[in-house]
């Protein structure tokens, strides 16, 4: 079966995207003028960016008693280095769950605020627009941080060079600064069926990384969704080169303080995936007690708040988002006062763990991937 072939029988993630588009193009009544659509596109791009900033404005407005100037906070590490010696900017665009059609101006817009870090994958489909937006864009490659991941059914050696020439050639690019084994699950070439042998070592896909990285595709790899036994598992092996980093959901509702202390001692850096709580919990997550008093307390946003305190947990974070002022609001890290940093650091380990992202059923996997933490 040929690389195309396998790339079209994945499952997608947003399959009711098109049945929806094609029902609503068949019924005439729908139809709208497609000059009112294109007025009412335009005064909704001017304005919800305003609204917005009023919102944020808003938010510190609404604060009882004194506010500190977010001027006077010292600044957060911009980048960590890896054992590669290469500097990795703490900050990134997630662009998990940015459509097509946006995800370009996301990152146009990223890259024009300061970013320099775009956090991406195969299987979010949105390569290519990504690609686009940075050729657009003009920012030299070399200053460029591009993250790809390896998908679950590129496990096999035999099929990883292909996988990975697919997202150099979508983000036009001739190397990734960092891939990573997207899941610690090897589906069977071009199907979702488990291939228990790769899943058990994946020393095969880790070796096909490093001669990679030896040909100059990858400067640096490293896994996602890793527990600590599963790193074990793979590290046991003679690696050539050790994981880079470890890309982990990390937020106020899973912030998985055994994991990062663990990693830590080991030398292994964390990225933190759905920072805010993703889509399904922004809201909850910025509506926290303690985020919103120290928001208030030191003058930034709650957003500010939990990402500050992702990159000061030690952490890369990779918050998503497709809103210009969010986009500039998400790369102004400060660090928070010790008290500050630890009043959150008790609130957000104080409740059960609760993840947003777990596939282990959807993928009908004998066993849940993150069993064993
Ligand atoms: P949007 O993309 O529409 O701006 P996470 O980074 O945890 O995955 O969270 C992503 C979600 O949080 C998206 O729904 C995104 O919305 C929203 N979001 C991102 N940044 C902010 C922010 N600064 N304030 C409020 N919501 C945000």
């Amino acid at each position: 079966m040929s690389f195309s072939q396998k790339y079209h029988q994945l499952p997608t993630f947003d399959k009711d995207a098109g049945d929806h588009e094609s029902l609503q193009r068949k019924d005439p009544r729908k139809r709208r003028s497609p000059f009112l659509v294109i007025a009412i596109i335009m005064f909704l791009g001017a304005s919800i960016p305003c609204m917005r900033m009023a919102r944020s404005r808003a938010f510190l407005s609404a604060c009882n008693g004194p506010q500190r100037n977010s001027s006077t906070l010292a600044n957060l590490p911009s980048h960590y280095t890896l054992p590669s010696g290469d500097k990795i900017p703490s900050v990134a665009l997630g662009v998990w769950q940015a459509s097509q059609g946006e995800v370009g101006n996301a990152v146009k817009t990223a890259l024009s605020t300061g970013y320099r870090h775009i956090d991406g994958a195969w299987i979010y489909r949105n390569e290519e627009e990504v690609g686009q937006a940075l050729k657009a864009s003009s920012v030299p490659r070399e200053e460029l941080w591009l993250t790809s991941k390896l998908w679950n059914t590129f496990h096999a050696p035999e099929d990883i060079e292909a996988a990975l020439d697919q997202s150099l050639t979508k983000l036009g690019t001739d190397y990734l600064d960092l891939y990573l084994i997207h899941w610690p699950v090897a589906f069977k070439e071009g199907t979702t069926v488990l291939d228990e042998d790769l899943t058990a070592d994946p020393y095969p896909t880790w070796q096909k990384l490093e001669e990679l990285v030896d040909r100059g595709k990858i400067r640096n790899i490293g896994i996602s969704n890793f527990n600590i036994r599963r790193i074990q598992n793979l590290t046991a092996n003679n690696l050539k080169y050790q994981p880079a980093v470890n890309q982990v959901e990390l937020n106020f509702w899973n912030p998985q303080p055994e994991l990062l202390q663990w990693s830590k001692e080991n030398g292994l850096l964390l990225e933190a995936y759905s920072p805010l709580g993703s889509d399904k919990q922004v809201g909850k997550s910025l509506s926290v007690p303690e985020v919103k008093d120290i928001a208030c307390k030191l003058g930034i946003t709650p957003a500010q708040v939990i990402i500050s305190w992702s990159v000061q947990r030690g952490t890369i974070v990779l918050p998503k988002s497709v809103t210009p002022s969010r986009i500039a609001e998400n790369l102004a890290v400060f660090e928070l006062p010790q008290e500050d940093f630890e009043r959150l650091e008790t609130a957000a380990t104080s409740h059960t763990p609760q993840r947003v992202v777990n596939p282990s059923a959807g993928w009908k996997l004998p066993f849940d991937v993150f069993d064993g933490q």
